[in-house]
């Protein structure tokens, strides 16, 4: 049995605490609760005032309650909590993003190896049928090379008041970075979970461009694969309505993801080699249309979390490993990189421009400016705003 510590039970962390605490989570149950918010730790007494609550996370974490914890802090603060709840010996599953640097990332990763714990990451947009059918199409060679990839994502719309909700939120000190760093880390992982990891990102931020705040509410990137594909990825917390669209294409067709469907494209023969053996100039190809709908969106963060238990509990495959975290953060730090420097950003991020990164980071944080903290929200469910939408 999970006995869950949730560490942070702000606005997604009290989404987490009334899922568990009202017995959903099949395998899972509440240990106990922290927050360094005594209003939050009294919201949590007055829905179950059995649940023991603490102010210090270390304390929770040698109070022999829990076996394993839910870090849904900000960012900044994930990567540091993990480690120390690993090295406590307890399991691990992190909020996403893994953390906002890939250096720190890197030793989270280091400490869950070290450990031997189950360290899964809330990449809970990985559930949803679309994403895993895209998956398996592309994994399965049903696109043949893919050539490129086009996910414009910008229904992530946000308000004035949603960012005065929190003190740290859209600051380079509180939260890293935008859109980048709090919205688009689910669509970048599912990106590099489809399609791979690129060899290369240019990006071009609008910053503040869309509201009163220091860092992205708009992004473009442009990616480079190591076999000549290409991609771009454009996202913004300021388009209403927005758009969800993902397109890749390959040698052996195409797919679609847009308003809740899959389409998949297949061609009979490969576009290479009808590029060279057709007669005709102007071919519409061979092609069969399927069509995926699903009936529903899957288990968002509950699949997450009962994924999570199943793996302590039986050994179950994680769907969202903790280490594949790095992944998305090292695509999202490079789009910063590229943008401060003016040129493109090679990845996978060495040693060297781990540090470079770093230190630009850290020339943003000193010059941050701080924003009055807000009134974090409470959540009884999880809110349509993190679930996939079209
Ligand atoms: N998976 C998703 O769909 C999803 C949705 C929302 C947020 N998130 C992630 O969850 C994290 C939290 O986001 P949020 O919107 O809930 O923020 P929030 O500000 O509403 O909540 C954060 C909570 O952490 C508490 N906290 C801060 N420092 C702490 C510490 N040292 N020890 C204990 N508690 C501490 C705060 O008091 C607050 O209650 C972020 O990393 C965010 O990216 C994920």
């Amino acid at each position: 049995m999970v006995n869950i510590g949730i560490i942070g039970v702000g606005g997604i962390g009290s989404a987490h605490f009334n899922t568990i605490n009202s017995g959903k989570i099949n395998g899972m149950s509440l240990g106990a609760v922290c927050d360094v918010d005594p209003a939050r730790l009294r919201y949590c007494r007055s829905v179950n005032p059995d649940i023991p609550v603490f102010e210090d996370y270390r304390e929770m974490l040698k109070s022999g309650l829990v076996n394993a914890v839910l870090v849904s802090v900000p960012h900044p603060l994930h990567a540091k909590i993990g480690i120390e709840a690993l090295q406590s010996g307890l399991h691990l599953l992190c909020e996403k993003p893994e953390d906002i640097k890939v250096s720190a990332a890197r030793r989270l990763n280091e400490a869950a190896k070290r450990s031997g714990r189950v360290f899964g990451i809330m990449f809970n947009q990985r559930t949803d049928p679309l994403f895993q059918r895209a998956r398996e199409i592309v994994k399965s060679g049903g696109l043949g090379e893919i050539k490129r990839s086009v996910w414009i994502v910008t229904n992530w719309y946000r308000t004035e008041s949603y960012y005065r909700s929190g003190g740290w939120r859209a600051t380079w000190s509180g939260e890293g970075g935008g859109v980048l760093m709090n919205q688009a880390p689910h669509n970048i992982d599912l990106w590099q979970w489809i399609c791979g990891m690129p060899a290369e990102i240019t990006a071009f931020l609008g910053v503040g461009k869309w509201h009163d705040i220091e860092v992205e509410d708009e992004a473009t990137l442009y990616a480079r694969y190591e076999n000549g594909a290409t991609g771009v990825f454009i996202t913004s917390t300021g388009d209403l309505p927005g758009t969800n669209r993902l397109e890749i294409c390959g040698t052996r067709g195409s797919l679609t993801v847009e308003q809740g469907r899959l389409t998949h494209k297949k061609l009979k023969t490969d576009e290479r080699e009808l590029c060279r053996t057709c007669p005709e100039s102007r071919p519409t190809g061979d092609v069969e249309v399927e069509v995926f709908e699903p009936k529903t969106k899957g288990k968002a963060h509950a699949g997450i979390l009962e994924n999570f238990a199943n793996a302590v509990n039986f050994g179950e495959k994680l769907l969202a490993p903790g280490e594949e975290g790095l992944n998305e953060l090292m695509i999202s730090n490079a789009a910063y990189l590229s943008a401060w420097t003016g040129s493109p950003a090679a990845l996978p991020f060495d040693e060297a421009r781990e540090a470079r990164y770093d230190e630009l980071l850290a020339q943003k944080q000193a010059a941050s400016r701080t924003r009055p903290g807000g009134t974090q929200q409470t959540h009884e469910e999880y809110s349509e705003g993190w679930e996939v939408r079209f």
